[in-house]
């Protein structure tokens, strides 16, 4: 990355915080001014086809970037969102008795939240506790009674930064007849992802983080296999198979993932989002993961011994989360701050995120902070 053209802009300073927020690719503002202010400055109403030509371009990179088709997408506005949208659309079926969505404990809580406000509609949320490993497949197994309707897979856990098995826990679920949705939060754009791999029913994810799209451009996924099984509650004209009929009296489902798309859409968060996935994708998901790979053992390296938890390179995502006993934690959490590095805490851990704008010489000069301690 020396010596280049920069590719994003990155705030002065150390920032590691890309599990937060991804950087800003340097095009993004002259792009958006493009494709989303000057056709409604030039064209007012009249500029809808080409602002909607951005959704199906949002589309239609989800569909590169994770191997799948762009019809199987649909905008929505946040992760739990999408997750409470799609449990709605579940209908009648699971039956009234099946109706428990089980996910584990260190899934994000925002996910968690999604189904306890739709307890009065029958859905019960059952947690693995956090001290169970969150890729143990027996404790899968143990939790998946009858009652359970949904599993929820966290790919890359934010706080651990671990990542799930999701082939091997889907599979449990198949066998119990259980719907799986993958959450790809922490996952999407350091995580080389294809989506014929798992045969989930549903993944859901934002752009803020890794893809460098900004807050806002949310997406679901639906199986195309049990799409037409699927009523979303949540329902508006850009829901219905020919929004441009205006008839109140007749309403259909739009074919395919796009029922879920709801009243006149938000453009400008998907405006962002398109060029942060352009350029991810452009860099390549695999590149950015073996560069960031590079700088987390740099760091790991020098420091596993100053930890209280084991981290395994190669079954986690972009985050460091390293876990020290209090003390150290706030020696580190001060020295860090003075050295105008972006991180932030959680529990008894500091995460530090490892992007393709981070370099060796970073990632050497946070082993060189813990070596000060
Ligand atoms: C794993 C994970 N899921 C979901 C979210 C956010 O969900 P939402 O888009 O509903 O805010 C985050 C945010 O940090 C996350 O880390």
């Amino acid at each position: 990355m020396h010596n280049e053209v920069p590719l994003f802009s990155v705030p002065k300073g150390m920032y590691l915080l890309s599990h937060s927020v991804g950087c800003l690719p340097m095009q993004t503002s002259s792009v958006v001014a493009k494709s989303y202010f000057t056709p409604w400055q030039q064209k007012g109403g009249d500029a809808w086809p080409e602002w909607l030509s951005i959704i199906e371009q949002f589309c239609h990179e989800l569909g590169m970037i994770f191997n799948a088709n762009e019809a199987d997408f649909c905008p929505q506005l946040s992760i739990s969102s999408a997750l409470s949208q799609y449990l709605q659309s579940l209908g009648q079926q699971p039956n009234k008795s099946k109706r428990t969505v089980l996910m584990h404990a260190t899934a994000f809580p925002s996910l968690g939240f999604a189904v306890q406000g739709l307890e009065k509609y029958g859905f019960t949320l059952k947690l693995i506790d956090k001290d169970i490993a969150p890729n143990d497949l027996d404790a899968w197994q143990v939790h998946m009674t009858d009652d359970v309707a949904v599993a929820v897979i966290t790919h890359v856990h934010s706080n651990s930064g671990e990542l799930s098995k999701i082939v091997e826990i889907s599979k449990l679920c198949r066998a119990k007849k259980v719907r799986v949705v993958v959450d790809i939060a922490q996952s999407a754009g350091i995580i080389p992802i294809d989506l014929q791999d798992w045969q989930a029913d549903v993944v859901v994810g934002s752009c803020v983080k890794w893809l460098c799209g900004g807050p806002g451009a949310g997406f679901i996924w639906i199986n195309p296999a049990h799409v037409d099984e699927l009523w979303p509650k949540n329902i508006g004209w850009f829901s219905h198979e020919n929004p441009f009929e205006f008839d109140i009296e007749h309403f259909a489902y739009a074919k395919g993932a796009k029922r879920f798309w709801g009243g006149t859409p938000s453009i400008l968060p998907y405006a962002s989002a398109v060029v942060g996935i352009q350029q991810i994708r452009k860099i390549g998901v695999s590149n950015i993961y073996a560069h960031s790979k590079k700088l987390q053992s740099i760091v790991l390296n020098s420091t596993a011994t100053y930890l209280t938890n084991t981290i395994k390179l190669e079954e986690s995502g972009g985050t460091l989360c390293l876990a020290l006993n209090n003390n150290l934690l706030d020696r580190l959490a001060n020295e860090l701050t003075q050295s105008n590095v972006y991180f932030d805490r959680r529990e008894n851990s500091i995460r530090l995120s490892w992007h393709i704008y981070n370099t060796e010489q970073e990632a050497r000069k946070v082993a060189n902070i813990f070596h000060c301690l």
